[in-house]
């Protein structure tokens, strides 16, 4: 079969990201601008400078990736672009700017689901995956627990019911005054502390492999609040240890008794939280124990990015699902 290379665009949230991929899993080029420096200030993402800054980036970002991968607007055979879910505003410059360039080159557009692809993150990494196999994804947005089907199908078997893992992390992170994106900081932090130093709440749902991470949310504040009252120094570290053990376990808990509930051994982490140093030595180590298969994402693939972009858009794009120029933006959608 002929190569197939797309241009992908990646602008959900604060993150100008545009790749060349080929055939879904070759990655020639991945610009990534990010925006954290500026949101920092904020203390998190402000939709309305996300999208002001794309506009700015996205035509310099574009062009490196073209100039990084050594080809010409010629050589792309279609554009893949993330139109949800994600900031609508953010969507809308990467949308926009994909149905420019469709327009212009006489190109296909692929409509792409930004959660599926960080599951596809893991294709880039891993020449030999394929489906089915079981994802957990964890993001700033979303905590899912995801059977992968086939490279266009794909089943939820369990979410969280209010904030997502990665918001949990930002928002503890934002009570122990460490700055934004709180996941990293917390993550280190949490290496000088002791894990098991408070015994923060764990929500596990009767016949559901369903999450909550709230509960464990208002706790920190709660303990934070009293140790202020009391006058007590916080052990930022001990905070920090002990939170991320808890959500992490409950993560692990869910994804194991799927994977033996359906009797896969493949099991895959997406997304920004799978990041996380102790979520992936804690799934290393249970893994091996239950002799499943672990397969994890490099850093640099597991936030967001252009390249999951465009593996995703790849498998649409052979599945048929191209889209047109009355393409839109969704801020929610289903996976
Ligand atoms: O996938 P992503 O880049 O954007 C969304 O689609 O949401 O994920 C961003 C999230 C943020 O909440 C950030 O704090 C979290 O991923 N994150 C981490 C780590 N690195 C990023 N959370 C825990 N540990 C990390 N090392
Ligand atoms: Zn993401």
């Amino acid at each position: 079969m002929k190569d197939l290379i797309t241009l992908a665009i990646e602008t959900s949230c604060d993150e100008t990201a545009v790749a060349i991929v080929k055939n879904g899993r070759d990655v020639l080029s991945n610009i990534i601008d990010t925006q954290i420096p500026i949101h920092t200030k904020f203390g998190g993402v402000v939709p309305e400078v996300a999208s002001r800054n794309h506009i700015q980036n996205i035509n310099d970002v574009c062009k490196k990736a073209i100039n990084d991968a050594n080809i010409n607007f010629d050589d792309i055979d279609f554009i893949s672009v993330a139109n949800r879910p994600g900031l609508v505003g953010s969507l809308l410059v990467g949308v926009s700017f994909a149905k420019s360039l469709a327009f212009a080159l006489d190109k296909p557009i692929v409509a792409v689901h930004h959660i599926r692809a960080h599951i596809c993150a893991n294709y880039i990494a891993h020449k030999e995956l394929k489906p089915p196999f079981l994802c957990l994804v964890v993001s700033g947005g979303h905590s899912h627990i995801v059977k992968v089907e086939d490279y266009t199908k794909y089943i939820v078997l369990g979410k969280t019911r209010d904030d997502a893992v990665g918001e949990a992390f930002d928002k503890v992170a934002r009570c122990l005054e460490l700055g934004y994106p709180g996941g990293p900081k917390i993550d280190n932090l949490a290496k000088e502390g002791n894990e098991n130093a408070i015994d923060f709440p764990k929500a596990h749902f009767e016949n559901s492999l369903d999450f909550s991470f709230s509960g464990i949310k208002s706790a920190v504040l709660n303990y934070i609040n009293t140790m202020k009252m009391k006058n007590i120094k916080v052990n930022r570290a001990d905070v920090a240890a002990s939170f991320q053990k808890a959500v992490i376990s409950v993560l692990c808990e869910n994804l194991i008794k799927s994977a033996k509930e359906l009797n896969i051994k493949d099991i895959a982490i997406a997304g920004g939280v799978s990041a996380n140093s102790y979520l992936r030595d804690t799934l290393t180590a249970i893994c091996e124990q239950e002799k499943l298969k672990l397969y994890y994402p490099p850093l640099s693939l597991c936030t967001d990015n252009g390249a999951m972009i465009g593996s995703c858009g790849y498998y649409e794009y052979l599945s048929g699902n191209i889209s047109d120029m009355s393409m839109n933006a969704y801020a929610s959608y289903d996976i």
